[in-house]
């Protein structure tokens, strides 16, 4: 394989604002200086799996602007093969982020380019499907992208879904997914909301939505995992670590393991090592700009 890792996904310029505490509905708050970061939880995921070492192809979509300048710049340094990454047809994508003093943020995203990110462009991609161990989208892009992307999986390889942010997930995407990665929000949207509040009740309704593994990131509690075939749920800890800005640390937990997956972890040894990735980027502002190298890891 040419490649570890072909994420399919968006690419956004996240304009953050740091806060005391994020507003509540129609109060305004005074926050820092503006800060423009490039994210997305595409471009987050292939950069944060090449920091590591992965070779990493992203496909995405920018506009021929700043913005898309600025995310192209990143996964450069980062050494994401550009290969996939197509410019025009709509401004690049933005995200709005507050971060309040707990590291904690709130999002809103404005897709531009990222909803033109065409089911065609993923039959035009075809060939790099073939060169990838693992495949790994996210729901920041069209449903039908995302379908585009299952139909054209290469025999062998396989396919991770971080189910974020939630959405409508068809049952053959769901049937796809080995893992599904989806943190306390997206698994109540996915399982309606009956679900109760324990999180390792949630692991078994979740399969049986149709993926053969099923991962549930619970932030600074670390992960559990659940394979289909092999008993109960698994609790796998995160280290624990000062955290600074939260955002995009589920990306790099969903790259990271998707990567150990590829090169042959079972699903808890990737889980643990991919805790220790996103425990890294919450102690450092930004999304990508927050992604670890392997040295720059803390003990697991
Ligand atoms: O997951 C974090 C990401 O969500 C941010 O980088 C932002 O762009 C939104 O896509
Ligand atoms: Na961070």
């Amino acid at each position: 394989h040419e490649y570890d890792l072909l994420v399919v996904g968006s690419a956004n310029a996240d304009l953050v604002i740091g806060v005391e505490r994020r507003p509540g509905p129609g109060e305004t708050v005074l926050g820092g200086d503006l800060a423009v970061h490039p994210g997305g939880k595409g471009a987050n995921q292939a950069v944060a799996a090449a920091r590591l070492g992965a070779r990493t192809a992203l496909l995405a979509r920018v506009g021929d602007d700043d913005h898309g300048r600025l995310l192209l710049g990143s996964l450069r340094a980062a050494g994401v093969d550009p290969v996939g990454m197509l410019v025009g047809g709509a401004p690049t994508g933005v995200a709005v982020i507050t971060v309040d003093r707990s590291g904690d943020n709130s999002i809103v995203v404005s897709p531009g380019a990222n909803a033109r990110l065409a089911a065609a462009d993923v039959r035009a991609a075809g060939g790099l499907f073939g060169a990838a161990r693992v495949v790994s989208t996210q729901l920041e892009i069209p449903v039908g992208t995302v379908v585009e992307t299952v139909r054209s999986l290469a025999p062998g390889s396989r396919f991770v879904l971080n189910a974020s942010p939630p959405a409508e997930v068809p049952a053959e995407v769901l049937a796809a997914c080995d893992p599904l990665v989806v943190n306390e929000h997206e698994a109540r949207a996915l399982l309606g909301d009956p679900a109760g509040d324990d999180p390792r009740r949630w692991a078994w309704p979740l399969l049986a939505l149709g993926p053969r593994s099923v991962v549930i990131t619970l932030g600074a509690a670390g992960a559990l995992v659940a394979d289909g075939l092999s008993g109960p749920p698994v609790m796998v800890p995160s280290p624990r670590v000062e955290a600074v800005d939260t955002t995009g640390a589920g990306d790099a937990f969903t790259a990271a393991l998707a990567w150990r997956l590829g090169l042959g972890e079972p699903l808890a040894t990737a889980a643990a090592y991919a805790a220790r990735v996103g425990a890294a980027a919450v102690t450092r502002k930004g999304a990508q700009a927050s992604y670890p190298t392997e040295g720059e890891l803390p003990a697991g």
